[in-house]
Formats: structure tokens, C-alpha cells, sequence
């Protein structure tokens, strides 16, 4: 029996395709392993967004060399965009697979395996293909992730997504029911649509209405549908495009009960200026506007976001007008990355890029800032019950933790076993990064 070892690098979509992928293998007879040591088959499943993953790799291939795999396959953002350079920086490597090709690995593996072929590379981007391919989820869990649209097609200066991923895509709602329903039957409680671009979501209506050939839903009547499937008690959707969020979503939330009233939208900058040379599509008044009616339609939403600091051309004054977008926001809780120009994007060509001292003094500003505001809101709660799907155990006897509706981690000790558990937790004090409570 071949076993595989997957490493798995970067988004909750990296993480997705991986157990996509681990559970093609295993319906084809290979064995999954958790020692690399162990494993005929290393697989390294990649992101490239920013510039330290692809040393991340290089480093841990390195380390593994004296490994005696037969096989050793990267795949996923990199391969896409570096396959060709990645096989000439590290001659261990036998395949590179794109992250819309890993249908194909197991053929692949099989080829090197009998020796037909040492090297091969595959960037094609078969879409739909590698969803049909899969077959249903094993080890389904309490929380679970379904892919509903990939790609994008919004070009931001800086990304390499587009470029990785490729064109945008929605699956069927017919597929995306399926795999819930799937996914609820086998032990999930909480379901995640996820995409690049969520609310830009169009996908193949499940029945052909009067007058039109080939409907399509947007998201809002997808997680309509999902909210009505048996089983699912609580729902989520990520990541959305600001341009793109309408009221028509706003006003979902306040539909649909067992949706969460926490969204990530992503910012990126509070400059105007900055916000045009990254093409985002919006001003920051704009994305003010979206934020501020949302708040009106439904009062307890709270937000997330992502930023970047150091974008080529960013002055002081740019970085100031981000910071005092935060202040008027105040987001529960947030992303943010040093600017790490990408090689092919618009971005990485600009001549006026940001001294990486000054990109990373700019970081520290900003997530002190968002810390500040994250722990203010964990204050908050002190004294509130909350609802708490608990997911795993702590690293102490009897501890628990689990997620409120806001993401933020709860923990909680328990004479019994909580795993898989909704409960009500009344919060007693806030941490930086958690709160801890009491099961009432
Ligand atoms: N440099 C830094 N951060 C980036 N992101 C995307 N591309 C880059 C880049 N070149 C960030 C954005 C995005 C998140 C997933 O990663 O903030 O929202
Ligand atoms: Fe990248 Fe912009 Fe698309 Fe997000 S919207 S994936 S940042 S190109």
C-alpha cells in the first residue's frame, strides 16, 4: 500500500483542496500518514501570496531531502505560478500541479511510481473538473468548509491570485447542496461558504425557471437554501469583495437566524489614492458608506478586515488615512501583512516601493491599533452569554474551546465532554486573544 504525507501551506482554501485531495487518494488505496518520515508520497500544497511561504517551502524540502520518498509533488499557488523555476531550485521535486489540477495526482503519482516519467508539471486550469473528480468528504467535522465560487477576476495591483487561481467561477448550487447536505447527514453543525469572492457568487440555478435557459442564484438565496437544510445550526460565509456586498446580503442576516452577525470585508487601505493604485474599486467613504448601512439594518453585525501597509507609493499621510479609518470602524478582529511584492503582478513593477524598515514599523502601528480595538470589544463581552459551538480540547485537563458567533475563541472548563457541543457560556473575563467563560 502507498501512503502519502500532506503539508499543507497559506487560506482556508489551501486547507479545503488538501482534504479534497487526501480523500481522492485514499478512495484510490493510498494511505495518509502524519510522519513525512513515514511517507512513499511528500505533497506540499502551497500558497504564494506573499514572499515567505515560497522560502517556508524551499527550506522544509530542503530539510527533507534524506527522506526516502519516491515521490515528491508541490502543488497548489506556487507550482502554478513557479512550477518550472521550482524544478530547476530543487531537483527532488517530480511533480508540480497547479491548485485546479489535483484530480490528476493520483495518475501522476502513479507514472513516476513505475517509472514512465521523472518529472511532471501541470498548470491547466480545468475548473470544474477537480470538484466532479472528488469523492465525498471521511472525517467530517463539527465545523466544515464548502467551496462555493474560486478564482477572481478583480485583478488588485498587488495580487498574484488571479494569476494562480484563475478566472472566477461559481460551482452549481445543485453541487454546493449536495456536499452540504452531505456534510450535515455525516456530523458537521456549522457550515462555511467559501470562495475569493463570495459575494459575487452566480451559480447554475438547481431548476431552469420559466423564461430563462440557465438561472443563476446569488449568494443570498444560496445560504437561504442552505439555512433550511436538516441539521445546520449555524451558518458563515467568507470572503467578500466590498464593491461587491449589496443590501440585499445586509438584510439576509436579519432573515436568517442561524447566520452569524459577524462579516470579513476586506479594506485593504484607507487611502484613496492607495486604494486606486491598488484597483480595489471603492474609496474609503464608499466602504464607510456599505459598513455604516449595514450597522443600520442589522445593529449586531460586527466586522473583520485585511490590510496592507507599505504598498509601493504609501506616505505617511496614506498610512494615516488607514489608521483613521480603523478608528472609525473599530473591527473585533484583524489581518494585516507587510506589502510583499508578488513577480508578474502590476504592483511589483511600481518604482516607489516602501524601505522594509519603514513597512514594518507601519505594521506594528496598525496591529497595535487593531489589538487595542479587539481586546476592547473581548471586554465587552465580559458578563454576556454567548452561544459556543466547542470544537476541541485545550492544552489543560478539562479545558474546552470553542468559537462564538464573532469567531473569537472561548474557553471554557467542564467536568463533561463539550466536543461537537453547542452551549450557552457566560463570559467572565477577556484575554488578548480569547475569552474565557463558564458554561451556564
Ligand atoms: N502582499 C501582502 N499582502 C497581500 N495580500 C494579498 N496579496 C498580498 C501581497 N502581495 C493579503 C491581502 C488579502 C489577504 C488574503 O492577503 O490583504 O486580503
Ligand atoms: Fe486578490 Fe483582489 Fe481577488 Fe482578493 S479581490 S483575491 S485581493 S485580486
Amino acid at each position: 500500500m502507498i501512503s502519502f504525507y500532506i503539508k499543507t501551506y497559506g487560506c482556508m482554501m489551501n486547507v479545503y483542496d488538501s482534504n479534497k485531495m487526501a480523500d481522492l487518494l485514499v478512495s484510490k488505496g493510498y494511505t495518509q500518514v502524519l510522519n513525512p518520515y513515514d511517507a512513499d508520497v511528500l505533497i506540499f500544497y502551497t500558497c504564494n501570496v506573499r514572499e515567505k511561504a515560497v522560502h517556508k517551502l524551499l527550506s522544509d524540502i530542503g530539510r527533507l531531502k534524506f527522506v526516502n520518498a519516491k515521490v515528491i509533488a508541490v502543488g497548489g499557488c506556487i507550482a502554478q505560478s513557479e512550477g518550472k523555476r521550482l524544478f530547476e531550485r530543487a531537483p527532488s521535486i517530480n511533480i508540480s500541479f497547479g491548485p485546479q489540477t489535483y484530480h490528476k495526482l493520483p495518475e501522476y503519482i502513479d507514472k513516476v511510481l513505475k517509472g514512465e516519467r521523472e518529472r511532471i508539471i501541470d498548470s491547466t486550469f480545468y475548473k470544474m473538473d477537480k470538484f466532479l473528480s472528488c469523492p465525498k468528504k471521511r472525517n467530517v467535522s463539527i465545523s466544515e468548509h464548502i467551496a462555493i465560487q474560486e478564482g477572481c477576476d478583480n485583478f488588485c495591483t498587488y495580487c498574484i491570485v488571479p494569476y494562480t487561481r484563475g478566472r472566477e467561477y461559481s460551482r452549481p448550487v445543485k453541487d454546493i447542496l449536495e456536499e452540504a447536505k452531505w456534510l450535515l447527514d455525516n456530523g458537521a453543525q456549522e457550515l462555511v461558504l467559501w470562495g475569493q469572492n463570495v459575494n459575487s457568487y452566480h451559480g447554475e440555478a438547481p431548476y431552469i425557471t420559466i423564461g430563462h435557459h440557465k438561472a443563476t442564484w446569488r449568494i443570498e438565496q444560496l445560504l437561504q437554501a442552505v439555512a433550511q437544510l436538516p441539521g445546520i445550526r449555524r451558518l458563515r460565509y467568507s470572503t467578500s469583495h466590498p464593491k461587491d456586498f449589496n443590501e440585499a446580503l445586509m438584510y439576509v442576516h436579519n432573515e436568517i437566524p442561524l447566520l452569524v452577525p459577524f462579516t470579513h470585508i476586506p479594506v485593504q487601505s484607507g487611502s484613496d489614492r492607495i486604494l486606486k493604485q491598488m484597483n480595489r474599486g471603492y474609496t474609503s467613504a464608499e466602504y464607510l458608506y456599505k459598513l455604516n448601512k449595514f450597522r443600520e439594518i442589522c445593529p449586531a453585525i460586527q466586522f473583520s478586515s485585511d490590510f496592507i501597509v507599505g504598498f509601493p507609493g504609501e506616505t505617511e499621510e496614506d498610512f494615516k488615512d488607514t489608521l483613521r479609518l480603523v478608528e472609525q470602524v473599530k473591527y473585533t478582529i484583524s489581518y494585516s501583512f507587510k506589502y510583499s511584492p508578488r513577480s508578474g503582478t502590476p504592483a511589483a513593477k511600481m518604482l516607489d516601493q516602501v524601505p522594509e524598515k519603514i513597512k514594518e514599523q507601519r505594521l506594528k502601528i496598525l496591529q497595535d491599533t487593531l489589538l487595542q480595538d479587539q481586546i476592547t470589544f473581548n471586554k465587552a463581552l465580559v458578563d454576556k452569554t454567548q452561544e459556543v459551538l466547542f470544537y476541541k480540547k485545550g492544552k489543560r485537563v478539562k479545558q474546552y474551546i470553542g468559537k462564538n458567533v464573532y469567531m473569537q475563541s472561548v474557553v471554557v472548563e467542564s467536568e463533561k465532554d463539550l466536543i461537537g457541543k453547542f452551549k450557552d457560556v457566560l463570559i467572565k473575563s477577556a484575554e488578548e486573544n480569547c475569552v474565557i467563560g463558564q458554561v451556564v
